[in-house]
């Protein structure tokens, strides 16, 4: 199986992105994040702390997290309910922040996501994808921007949705996840050794979609090569 795992933070341009390199190469499209915002909007609506470690693990039990897939786009099923538009509300980015520091979380989705990769072609994003999910992926990335930058994407996305935002107010919020979410013990964001690092900071959406294509293609056309070689030998 192949499988590619895109990591970096929050506002990189990874969903898009990866939703679309997965679509052009064949590939299943997973956003790990997603699975972590369910977590974060179940316990915001249950009334709990989301930064309580205990509070939140106590909910785990009665949370039934499902990813579906139709015309080959991802929805998340939380309890049946499809929480795909719900889950992408500002606070609930901050609230899955805080619930994926939790050891207990992580531990709850990990063996779901490393199975998917046991039985599809895929490409899997978040941030510790290359580093604890597939160690041993075919392909590692690490998708990086300046804060500036990401600040700057994030507000016109938000503008175009026609939420009025601040540029200070979505850097800060920016600059606060990625404290968050690198220095958290387990599971931190950071980049696997063996990761390519891409930075678009200076790259509009067509060319890093580019970059990505190529540096993607090249990877996988060396490790069938090796994999051929393997055999004939
Ligand atoms: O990629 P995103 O913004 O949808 O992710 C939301 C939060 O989930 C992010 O702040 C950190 C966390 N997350 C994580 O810890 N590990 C992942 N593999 C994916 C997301």
């Amino acid at each position: 199986m192949i499988s590619v795992a895109i990591d970096g933070p929050s506002g990189a341009g990874k969903s898009s992105l990866a939703k679309r390199l997965a679509k052009e190469l064949g590939y299943l499209y997973v956003d790990t994040g997603a699975m972590y915002r369910a977590i974060g909007l179940y316990a915001k609506r249950a009334g709990a702390d989301t930064k309580n470690a205990a509070a939140v693990e106590a909910l785990l039990p009665s949370i039934r997290l499902e990813l579906k897939y139709v015309d080959g786009a991802q929805r998340v099923l939380l309890c049946g309910e499809d929480v795909s538009e719900a889950i992408r509300a500002e606070a609930i980015g901050m609230a899955a922040s805080d619930v994926s520091a939790h050891p207990a979380v992580r531990a709850f989705l990990l063996d779901a996501q490393r199975n998917m990769a046991l039985t599809h072609d895929l490409l899997m994003d978040g941030r510790d994808i290359g580093t604890v999910i597939l160690p041993n992926a075919t392909v590692k990335i690490f998708l990086t921007a300046s804060p500036e930058a990401r600040a700057k994407r994030r507000m016109l996305e938000l503008r175009q949705k026609g939420q009025p935002a601040d540029y200070e107010t979505v850097l800060e919020d920016i600059r606060q996840r990625d404290w968050q979410d690198t220095h958290r013990e387990t599971a931190p964001l950071k980049q696997a050794e063996d990761a390519v690092l891409v930075d678009t900071s200076e790259l509009d959406l067509e060319e890093s979609f580019a970059a990505l294509k190529s540096l993607i293609l090249s990877r996988v056309g060396q490790e069938k090569e090796k994999a051929r070689r393997a055999e004939v030998r």
